[in-house]
């Protein structure tokens, strides 16, 4: 009997001791899974120190995604963006997909031409920079729908920069594009030179800047408008060169070549846009407003590029067809002003990074999209 009851209260000790190194194994592994997540997800950054909230707008787009991506490491987003059909949602959605694994991302599904529900979103948050960059883009299709061009990104941006007039915001980057120089050909195109916009959007973008001009002036707010260049990597656009290269070579379609590929355009990869963003951010600006050039400074021809990407990469069939009267022959820009802001730096080249775009195209499978 004395035997029995011994034997029960050893196993039950037994099973407390099992049941104890159970419990410290889970804690272990609990600890040691909170700071894999707190690293990982940056969280150190906000238990240590408040971290600066900022606005991206136009955060499913190409140059959108690709900015928060970059400043998630330092900064808490609040992406905004209608999610707008012009080319593919599910690869917006996709974008999407990967900045919500980042818990300082949040996205808020809101139309910019809906000023009240812009409204009631910003007035709920204090950001410290804003990064405007939604809009309708693309010069072909402004022939197409002009309209919507000018509800986008006039009406669009004069709703944001009112929502924004009485707040504190450090900074204000709204997106403008070379197309505002129109056929200029005093290359490299300085800031400074006369506009000669021939496209709608290019009409757009160029009230943008008057838009921006006036409001920082009337009331005190900083504001910097962008003029990116041919803009390209990965996440692109589908509408750009070449993603619509790269998707007829996969599909075998002939790629039709505008003006006989003879174009130049000044290349400017994303990692080199985001880089120069990042570090404008902090860096002291003299004007209250101003306009920068996001540009290589290295025009390269479109017809130059075809024939390296039939040659090293994959047969392209092609076909040239004549001018399209929206485009401009060559955009050259010079970045003197800016990297005179953020420090000299190395472009990336046009050529070594076709390979690798070409590369994680086919893997991502994106002509899919
Ligand atoms: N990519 C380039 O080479 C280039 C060159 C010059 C200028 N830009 C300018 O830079 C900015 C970003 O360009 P991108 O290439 O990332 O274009 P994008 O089309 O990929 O991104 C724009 C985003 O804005 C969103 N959007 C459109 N209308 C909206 C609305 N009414 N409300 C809310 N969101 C809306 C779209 O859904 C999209 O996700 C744009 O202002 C564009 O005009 C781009």
């Amino acid at each position: 009997m004395q035997l029995t009851s011994t034997n029960s209260s050893i196993g039950l000790i037994y099973a407390l001791k099992k049941i104890f190194k159970l419990i410290v194994l889970i804690n272990i592994i609990y600890i040691g899974n909170c700071f894999y997540w707190l690293l990982y997800d940056n969280q150190l950054n906000i238990l240590m120190k408040k971290i600066s909230k900022i606005l991206v707008t136009g955060c499913a787009g190409f140059i959108g995604s690709e900015f928060s991506k970059k400043m998630l490491k330092k900064y808490r987003v609040i992406g905004l963006d209608n999610l707008d059909d012009y080319y593919s949602v599910k690869l917006k959605r996709k974008r999407l997909q990967i900045l919500n694994k980042n818990r300082n991302f949040n996205f808020i599904k809101v139309d910019i031409r809906n000023y009240k529900k812009l409204n009631r979103i910003v007035k709920k948050h204090d950001f410290h920079y804003v990064y405007h960059f939604a809009a309708q883009a693309g010069v072909r299709y402004s022939k197409i729908n002009p309209k919507k061009y000018t509800s986008t990104n006039i009406t669009g941006t004069l709703n944001l920069l009112n929502c924004l007039k009485n707040k504190k915001i450090k900074k204000i980057f709204l997106a403008s594009s070379s197309s505002v120089y129109g056929e200029s050909n005093n290359f490299p195109l300085k800031e400074k030179e006369k506009l000669k916009p021939k496209n709608h959007y290019a009409y757009t973008k160029k009230i943008n800047e008057i838009t921006g001009r006036s409001f920082s002036k009337i009331y005190k707010l900083k504001i910097y408008m962008l003029r990116f260049f041919t803009v390209y990597g990965e996440w692109g656009r589908p509408d750009m060169f070449y993603f619509k290269l790269f998707k007829t070579m996969f599909s075998k379609k002939n790629f039709e070549l505008n003006n006989n590929g003879n174009h130049d355009r000044d290349f400017t990869h994303i990692d080199d846009v985001c880089e120069i963003l990042e570090k404008i951010t902090k860096k002291r600006i003299k004007k209250d407003f101003d306009i920068f050039n996001i540009c290589s400074n290295k025009p390269v021809n479109i017809k130059k590029i075809l024939y390296f990407v039939d040659k090293e990469i994959l047969k392209v069939k092609f076909k040239f067809i004549s001018r399209n009267i929206l485009d401009v022959k060559k955009t050259h820009g010079c970045n003197k002003k800016i990297l005179k802001i953020v420090g000299k730096k190395k472009f990336k080249n046009c050529y070594n990074s076709t390979l690798k775009l070409f590369n994680w195209y086919k893997k991502n499978k994106i002509y899919q999209y």
